[in-house]
């Protein structure tokens, strides 16, 4: 389920950021072909915005991407865009949450992660804290919290269908939004399990962002 119904307002394109180029190719492209090239991977459900959808059809095609079983209409918020990947599921097994946005998941990430949710239901991409990490509400510093304990999340985040659907389904039910699927199926109080991912999985969320993915292409290709 891939979620790439956004606007891409912090990377300052004036279009959906997911259309720009990482060498040759879109970035939703570069993303999508992992999946694609994943034997493990049956099919991508791909939320979009109605007015892309023809756009991201004709990419489809110009770059082969042969694995999207289904465009579903993203939402207003990511959460409600996966929302609508999640009902437009109809099997059973471990799906996989993966942003658009993010090009450089690692293959032996997503297996880990497919193993680890098939065994305790739901697994999430993560790397620890490298830096010191302060909580500090309102720019005060309360506690320095030990980084050991610290993971910064990413996606893809795995779970077993039934498990993912009624979380998503709770959600929705008390009006509750959250910034990653794992909040939703914490909130049901099902244990989530971290996979250790790689650095270089970041989102294409800002202008930097694009100038480490062009690094990271360079060296992926080598
Ligand atoms: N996304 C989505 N539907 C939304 C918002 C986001 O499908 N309503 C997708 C994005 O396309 C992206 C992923 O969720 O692949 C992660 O979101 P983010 O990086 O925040 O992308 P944008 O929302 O597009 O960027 P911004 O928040 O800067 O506007
Ligand atoms: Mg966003």
């Amino acid at each position: 389920m891939m979620p790439a119904a956004g606007s891409g307002q912090r990377m300052g394109a004036g279009f959906n950021k997911l259309f720009l180029k990482l060498g040759e190719k879109p970035i939703l492209i570069h993303t999508l072909d992992v999946f694609e090239k994943d034997p493990a991977c049956i099919g991508i459900i791909l939320a979009v915005k109605p007015e892309e959808r023809a756009d991201i059809q004709n990419a489809l095609e110009k770059f082969m991407i042969t694995k999207v079983k289904a465009l579903v209409d993203g939402g207003g918020e990511r959460q409600y865009s996966v929302a609508a990947c999640i009902r437009a599921y109809t099997d059973n097994g471990i799906v996989l949450v993966h942003d658009a946005a993010r090009p450089f998941i690692r293959r032996l990430v997503i297996r880990e992660l497919v193993r680890m949710a098939a065994e305790h239901g739901a697994a999430i991409a993560g790397v620890q804290a490298k830096d010191t990490m302060k909580f500090a509400p309102g720019g005060i510093v309360e506690e320095t919290v030990d980084r050991e304990k610290l993971w910064i999340v990413q996606t893809p985040q795995a779970f077993r269908y039934d498990l993912l659907a009624k979380a998503s389904a709770q959600a929705e039910q008390e009006g509750f939004l959250g910034t990653d699927e794992s909040m939703l199926v914490e909130r049901i109080d099902h244990q989530v399990r971290i996979v250790e991912s790689t650095y270089d999985n970041v989102k294409m969320t800002t202008q930097e962002d694009l100038v480490f993915g062009e690094i990271f292409l360079g060296r992926r290709r080598q």
